[in-house]
């Protein structure tokens, strides 16, 4: 080899180094994840009721039937907050420490349809103000509204027994006074609140209502 043919040599080495180093750095870029194609129809299922009406259990259906990831608030609670609870000033506590869990709630949820999952919401809301605002959350997300209610003396059994043998649903024990309150504070949707929206009703007792 004379001394050109070396330098053509070396230089077509370089040549092709570079040519394979952009090469490489092509099957890096490619490598990249792309913009999300964007799963279309990922819903949100939100479970909705007062105080015992069988929420928990209907949600547990829906997420096996929906292949939807479960979100339920009592759980996050019972788990992050309940060594901390006060012995004082527990209401104020609670709806403070609901507040932020429900925010986390919402992240974890937008994640989960955008990675094309169903979600099924079991966040409170017993209010309509409260829902109001979830609604302007959840914005253009597909969302069904499941609205599960049974007459209070049934739930007020039902909630007695869970207390007792801490069932697959049980996440706290709910005192009467606490079931008489959170009973009292539900207000089932109706009328502006349905229209335009996917409100389905379920009664999980076989009388008629309270
Ligand atoms: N359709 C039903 N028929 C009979 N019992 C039921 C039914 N649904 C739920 N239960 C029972 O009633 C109790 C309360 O149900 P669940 O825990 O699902 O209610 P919840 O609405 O989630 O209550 P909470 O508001 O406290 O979260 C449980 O012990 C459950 O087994
Ligand atoms: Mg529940």
């Amino acid at each position: 080899m004379n001394k050109h043919s070396r330098r053509r040599s070396r230089s077509a080495c370089l040549a092709a180094n570079a040519s394979s180093g952009r090469a490489k750095e092509k099957e890096r870029v490619n490598a990249q994840p792309g913009p999300a194609q964007g799963p279309p129809d990922a819903r949100v299922h939100l479970v909705v009721g007062p105080v015992g009406a069988g929420k928990s259990t209907f949600a547990l259906q829906l997420a096996g039937a929906s292949r939807g990831v479960r979100l339920t608030l009592d759980e996050w609670m019972t788990e992050l907050f309940r060594p901390d609870r006060p012995n004082t000033g527990v209401v104020a506590w609670y709806v403070e420490r609901a507040g932020r869990c429900v925010d986390r709630i919402w992240h974890v949820t937008e994640a989960v349809l955008d990675a094309g999952v169903d979600v099924v919401l079991e966040i409170g809301l017993l209010q309509r103000r409260q829902r109001a605002a979830f609604y302007r959350r959840v914005a253009d997300r597909p969302l069904t509204i499941y609205v599960v209610d049974a007459a209070r003396d049934v739930r007020r059994e039902r909630v007695e027994q869970r207390n007792r043998l801490r069932g697959p649903t049980f996440s706290m024990v709910v005192p009467p006074d606490v079931f008489e309150l959170a009973s009292d504070l539900w207000e089932a949707p109706e009328g502006d609140e349905c229209q335009g929206r996917d409100v389905r009703c379920f009664r999980t007792d076989a009388g008629a209502g309270d």
